[in-house]
């Protein structure tokens, strides 16, 4: 990978102290704004015929409501593709321009974009560049925010270096994917979400570097610490590509084959340790939710459970989720400033008892595992990606109807839990008793589990049976609590808030609301990715969703790919509503 950074090839180049001369003249201006610029362009990959870039403009002038961006190429370069900006190219002369919601920059703010281009021979970085036709990168300008000391005094006290907070939430701002915020925003009502943060997947090792559409690792850290600010931001990481990836469904099977476990530790966790432990971002919180749907599989998925499948049954053999959980867990939990949340299900998977502390031990052998220890686990994170509701109002797990138990339900089906706070808060229970640590915190993904709008049930079922009184009831609308796949009538949950409940760090959207669970049907594609007919809403269902319809949404794309249907339909279904 190769980096170009702008201020060190005009430094290069001598042309900062060679237009000193001019410093005089706007030195008497000092303390008001100055009409100005700087411009970071960054070549954040480059192979033999394309390159990624990253360009982070800071307004060092008066305030702007929108700003254009110029520069003009001494090669061939042509931009292909971009995020965050409009881009315009005629002949070597480029044009970006600000979108509705990155226009707005104060004096010493700053926003970012960046693109994909094409070039042959050398792909040197621009000379000049002018905001709304004032030339950038000029040494007469201040290149710090302004001086004025902000009026209100941040509300939590920064984290002493080296030392980990106990909520990373608390505090603080958290990350908006400006990848997903344009796909949100190009959306028919979608600025009224496109500011949440959500997670950024490396869901292959393609994703470090960045894949057309997805910015790099590095390109998101150097977001973030614009986004930063003076304040805390919490950045989250989805750590997602263990050998044999999904192996109870096919939707989200991934690049790595099952015995692949060398090339997970040395192409994907090792560059991510290595990108994460740079200094240049020790300041931000950095959470990664790790290996999302692996452990559990290896206890609810096979030989003696009628759910099992093949490729379980290989996992468990071979101990390669156990080993690259570990080793996750040990090379990141090493970095100060890393959180390491893993993925403990959701309550419709592992809320039996049979399932619950067989999974809660397993967690605790391979936090454990490959010279790591339960210190390298901060939380866990409940819900990733599901859809459960994250409180039943309507019934309790004790309740009785007629002297029977509702857990005798057919939604219940004799679970210990009926939503997902109760699911977290007992989970960390039992996780504390296993000897991880007392202060332990959780994260639930509620970014589709709010089941409102009209089929939202206003109050409890009939009391003429379990079933009545339980169906009428629950929020939670799905078939069957085992479907997963694109849930039709599903809606945004809670928005993301830090230390919402007894034991949970924050409520987070760490699924990208809009992104796919997997297609409706085979579609061909590089990234390892099968079909399962889980995603095909005319299929009639396996023993994991007791044989049931799947509930899928029609006409879905694969897994990641961008759903604008299920975006609008999570949208109108929000709970609370937008
Ligand atoms: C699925 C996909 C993965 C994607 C993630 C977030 O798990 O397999 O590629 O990044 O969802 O949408």
């Amino acid at each position: 990978m190769s980096r170009t950074s702008r201020t060190a090839l005009l430094a290069a180049l001598g042309l900062i102290a060679a237009s000193g001369a001019t410093a005089t003249v706007f030195g008497s201006t000092a303390g008001a704004a100055t009409p100005g610029c700087k411009v970071d362009y960054s070549v954040t990959n480059q192979w033999s015929t394309g390159f990624g870039a990253n360009v982070v403009v800071t307004n060092t002038g008066d305030p702007t409501s929108s700003w254009t961006l110029e520069w003009s190429y001494a090669g061939n370069q042509q931009v292909t593709q971009g995020w965050n900006a409009t881009i315009t190219q005629s002949g070597s002369a480029v044009t970006a321009k600000s979108l509705s919601y990155n226009g707005a920059l104060a004096t010493g703010g700053s926003t970012s974009f960046g693109f994909n281009g094409s070039y042959s021979g050398t792909n040197a970085v621009p000379a000049t560049f002018k905001l709304n036709g004032v030339t950038c990168n000029t040494a007469t300008q201040p290149t710090d925010p302004p001086t004025t000391p902000p009026t209100t005094p941040p509300t939590t006290p920064p984290t002493t270096p080296g030392s980990k907070a106990d909520n990373p939430y608390a505090g603080a701002k958290v990350y908006v994917n400006p990848d997903w915020r344009a796909k949100a925003e190009a959306e028919p009502g979608g600025s009224r979400i496109s500011n949440q943060p959500t997670g950024v997947w490396l869901d292959r090792i393609a994703a470090i570097n960045g894949t057309p559409g997805a910015r790099g690792l590095r390109a998101h850290l150097d977001e973030a610490l614009v986004q930063k600010g003076s304040g805390e931001l919490v950045v989250q990481l989805v750590i997602y590509n263990l050998p044999g990836r999904d192996c109870a469904a096919l939707a989200s099977n991934g690049e790595l084959g099952p015995t692949e476990i060398d090339k997970y530790k040395t192409q994907y966790i090792d560059p991510i340790a290595a990108i994460l432990a740079d200094p240049k971002y020790a300041g931000l919180r950095i959470v990664t939710t790790v290996e999302i749907d692996s452990l559990p599989n290896l206890v609810t998925n096979v030989s003696g459970r009628d759910t099992a499948t093949a490729n379980c049954d290989v996992m468990k053999a071979n101990g390669n989720y156990i080993k690259g959980v570990g080793y996750a867990l040990n090379k990141l939990g090493a970095i100060p400033n890393v959180y390491n949340y893993v993925d403990a299900g959701h309550h419709g998977w592992l809320g039996w008892d049979s399932n619950f502390g067989p999974s809660a031990e397993l967690f605790k052998t391979a936090a454990t595992a490959e010279g790591s220890t339960v210190a390298n686990v901060h939380g866990f994170i409940v819900n990733t990606a599901n859809y459960s509701a994250l409180k039943e109002d309507n019934f309790k797990v004790t309740d009785s109807v007629n002297g029977t138990s509702v857990r005798t339900s057919k939604w219940i089906d004799w679970n210990q839990y009926t939503d997902e706070l109760s699911y977290a808060q007992a989970m960390r229970d039992k996780l504390v008793s296993l000897g991880f640590d007392s202060k332990l915190g959780m994260l639930i993904d509620t970014s589709r589990n709010g089941w409102g709008g009209t089929a939202r049930p206003t109050g409890p079922g009939a009391l003429t049976s379990v079933d009545t009184y339980v169906n009428g009831g629950r929020y939670d609308r799905r078939i069957h609590l085992g479907n997963w796949c694109n849930q039709a009538g599903a809606g945004l949950g809670e928005r993301p808030q830090a230390a919402p409940a007894a034991g949970i760090d924050a409520y987070v959207w760490m699924k990208p609301p809009g992104e796919s669970d997997g297609a409706s049907k085979e579609i061909p594609n590089d990234e390892g990715k099968g079909f399962d007919r889980m995603c095909d809403p005319t299929y009639t269902g396996n023993a994991r969703n007791g044989n049931s319809m799947s509930g899928a949404l029609p006409d879905s794309p694969i897994a990641g790919q961008w759903f604008s249907a299920q975006f609008q339909e999570l949208m109108k279904n929000a709970h609370p509503a937008l």
